[in-house]
């Protein structure tokens, strides 16, 4: 345990004591600085710099070389970043078989685990596994992809990660045209059929699109350059959630 961290307490990963899922609020702020776009040379550090800065998740980049053209950390990185941080882990899965790992992924200590629906698994399946597991799930869709085809799984997630940019890098550019019609497509969803997902999008989110983002339903603000390429974090953050 790293001095003068939190034990990371159940409650506030947003799991019950019976580990069933919790609904939180999807109209909440939600600043997750993307560790993808960290100094690898000083990860405790870079953690630690997020943690003090007043992020509230911290969002992990998981690619597998074959779903995106990019290799980026595995399970370990999760289990290494785990104890110099109380913040709830937030782990994209960019992988092609995320149901064959996921079970290391919940081991090294994530809170909540977001697959994507164009994977090559069972993708109801999946979604159950993770909650089972007692963390919060979430889907993601590609900017290539249609809202229609998330539809069927809206009603057993706790997040919808709408990926602003091709998955792969950081540092692109904001996909507006090709995105928002789907965070507003996903916030009618949600509001018509009683439901409460948190609506996440990554990549290409600075303090210009996050508006853009916000004012179409968005709620959880993914940033990896706009964050960790700020000289001042905390200041980057609080501006972020205004
Ligand atoms: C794409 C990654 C990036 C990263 C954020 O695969 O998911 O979107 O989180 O990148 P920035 O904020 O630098 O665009
Ligand atoms: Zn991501």
């Amino acid at each position: 345990m790293v001095e003068g961290i939190r034990p990371h307490s159940v409650a506030e990963a947003g799991k019950r004591e019976d580990n069933g899922p919790v609904m939180s609020d999807c109209n909440t702020r939600i600043i997750a600085p993307s560790l993808l776009a960290a100094d690898w040379s000083k990860v405790g550090e870079e953690v630690r710099r997020a943690t003090e800065a007043g992020a509230d998740w911290l969002h992990l980049d998981v690619m597998d070389g074959h779903f995106v053209d990019n290799v980026s950390f595995g399970p370990q990185f999760v289990a290494a970043v785990r104890p110099h941080t109380n913040l709830t882990l937030d782990t994209h899965l960019m992988m092609t078989r995320p149901d064959h790992y996921l079970d290391r992924f919940v081991k090294a200590g994530s809170d909540r685990i977001t697959v994507h629906v164009e994977a090559d698994h069972d993708v109801a399946a999946t979604l159950g596994r993770i909650r089972a597991a007692g963390l919060q799930c979430g889907l993601a869709l590609n900017p290539a992809t249609s809202f229609e085809v998330v539809k069927p799984f809206l009603d057993r997630i706790d997040l919808l990660l709408v990926m602003t940019v091709v998955p792969g890098f950081g540092g692109q550019a904001f996909m507006e045209a090709e995105t928002m019609p789907k965070v507003a497509a996903a916030r009618a969803y949600r509001e018509e059929h009683g439901l409460s997902y948190h609506i996440e999008v990554d990549g290409g989110i600075d303090q210009r699109t996050v508006a853009i983002a916000a004012s179409h339903g968005a709620n959880v603000m993914v940033a990896g350059t706009a964050l960790y390429g700020a000289v001042d974090m905390a200041a980057a953050v609080a501006a972020m959630r205004e």
